[in-house]
């Protein structure tokens, strides 16, 4: 890692994230209880490659029969800003009609993912849609984002690195959240 010349501040340890993560995890575990079954499975979406790390650590904490899905959306293109709309790389393949999906996320910014998702995700009629993710921003959001059941941690309005989450593609595999300076 070039820690020589960027610099990463802890923000949320790793500690503090698998106590949230298990947390969560009875959360779900409760909410969806009586609504899933073996015929019937809760349908996750993790949102990849942001919320692999999240989204992996997650389930284990999810203590009922579940179909994991795997999606992709792009919108950074190695930079700090989005640089444009959203575009969804990978179809959940053998749809969602009549599931109940939990959507996993990295992180709500400005609300244009998710947005884009659950538009994207409300025309294939699931019989309940709902998101889980790990960080929101603390930022006046123009686009109305769609309602977080399940969050982790607010932070604040800063760039934020590591447990899936990256800079270039670099630090998803740091066991913590930083923020990076400089
Ligand atoms: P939004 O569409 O602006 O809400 O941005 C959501 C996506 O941008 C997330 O799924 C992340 O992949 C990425 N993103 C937003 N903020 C950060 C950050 O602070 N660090 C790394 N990625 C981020
Ligand atoms: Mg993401």
């Amino acid at each position: 890692m070039v820690e020589s010349t960027i610099k990463i501040k802890t923000l949320i340890t790793a500690e503090q994230i698998q106590k949230r993560v298990s947390e969560l995890g009875k959360e779900i575990t409760n909410y969806y209880g009586n609504k899933v079954s073996e015929k019937k499975p809760l349908v996750i979406i993790i949102v990849q490659k942001g919320a692999s790390i999240f989204g992996s650590d997650l389930v284990r904490k999810i203590k009922l029969p579940s179909d994991l899905r795997f999606m992709r959306v792009v919108s950074y293109k190695g930079e700090t800003r989005p640089q444009s709309d959203p575009e969804i790389f990978d179809e959940i393949k053998s749809g969602i009609k009549g599931d109940n999906v939990l959507v996993v996320e990295d992180i709500l910014d400005t609300g244009k993912t998710l947005v884009f998702i659950e538009d994207y995700l409300t025309k294939l009629q699931p019989m309940s849609l709902n998101f889980a993710t790990l960080l929101v921003k603390k930022i006046k959001r123009k686009t109305k984002a769609p309602r977080i059941k399940f969050m982790g941690f607010h932070i604040p309005n800063k760039f934020v690195v590591g447990y899936g989450l990256d800079f270039n593609e670099i630090y998803r595999n740091l066991p913590y959240i930083g923020v990076m300076e400089n």
